[in-house]
């Protein structure tokens, strides 16, 4: 018994179109009955019914793909200005060493787009951009202080930190995606980040916050 449907629909503006409702009325005739279903929905700004989000895991990785990628780039850039302003020898060979290493990480990042058929963009990331704002303050407002290494060692880490978060969450989709061939490039990154990290905490113990604690 094929059922009769009709359905109105009215757009209802209260001035603000993101809460606007579309109020649709739905009539069923079926066996001599009426049946009357009132839909109360939210609109987009366009006043339409948004279609489902059909985004998956495949598009995050995407995302978080072009986050790390732009936020590689930018620590290329920041690292020759920490390796400057660094006070010790052992301070601007780390910085210098590791931005050599992050080159080799975005080329890898590079091969991951390809494998995945994409091209490598990145995608802007707030939060290396605050952490790397972070470290130039530091730079600024401790020139020329015995604190100033342990301050730039405590931003390398939270840029470090922030990397190994990324690489971490990318190596465990990658895998749940079956990607079995971007897994090994995105875990030489990984390593070579939690090398950095180790180095780094190694140097502060070593000397600068010691060096920290003097008057200036
Ligand atoms: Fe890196």
């Amino acid at each position: 018994m094929p059922a009769y449907t009709h359905l109105a629909a009215v757009t209802l503006y209260a001035g603000v179109p993101e809460r606007a409702c579309v109020i649709g009325i739905s009539f069923i005739h079926e066996r001599k009955r009426v049946l009357a279903l009132l839909m109360l929905c939210q609109v987009n700004d366009y006043g339409e019914i948004p279609m489902a989000n059909t985004k998956t895991l495949n598009d995050l990785f995407l995302d978080t793909l072009k986050d790390i990628y732009f936020a590689e780039k930018q620590i290329l850039k920041a690292l020759p200005k920490m390796a400057r302003a660094s006070q010790s020898e052992e301070g601007k060979a780390g910085f210098t060493q590791h931005r050599e290493e992050t080159q080799g990480q975005i080329e890898r990042l590079e091969q991951v787009f390809e494998l995945i058929d994409k091209p490598a963009r990145g995608k802007t990331c707030e939060a290396i951009q605050g952490i790397i704002a972070e470290g130039e303050e530091i730079i600024e407002e401790f020139k020329g202080s015995p604190a100033l290494d342990a301050g730039l060692i405590s931003s390398a880490q939270a840029v470090e930190h922030y990397e190994i978060a990324r690489y971490g969450t990318l190596i465990e989709w990658a895998t749940q995606l079956g990607l079995k061939d971007v897994v090994p490039l995105l875990q030489q990154n990984l390593s070579e980040e939690e090398a950095t990290d180790k180095k780094l905490t190694a140097l502060a113990k070593a000397s600068a916050n010691a060096k920290g604690k003097r008057a200036a």
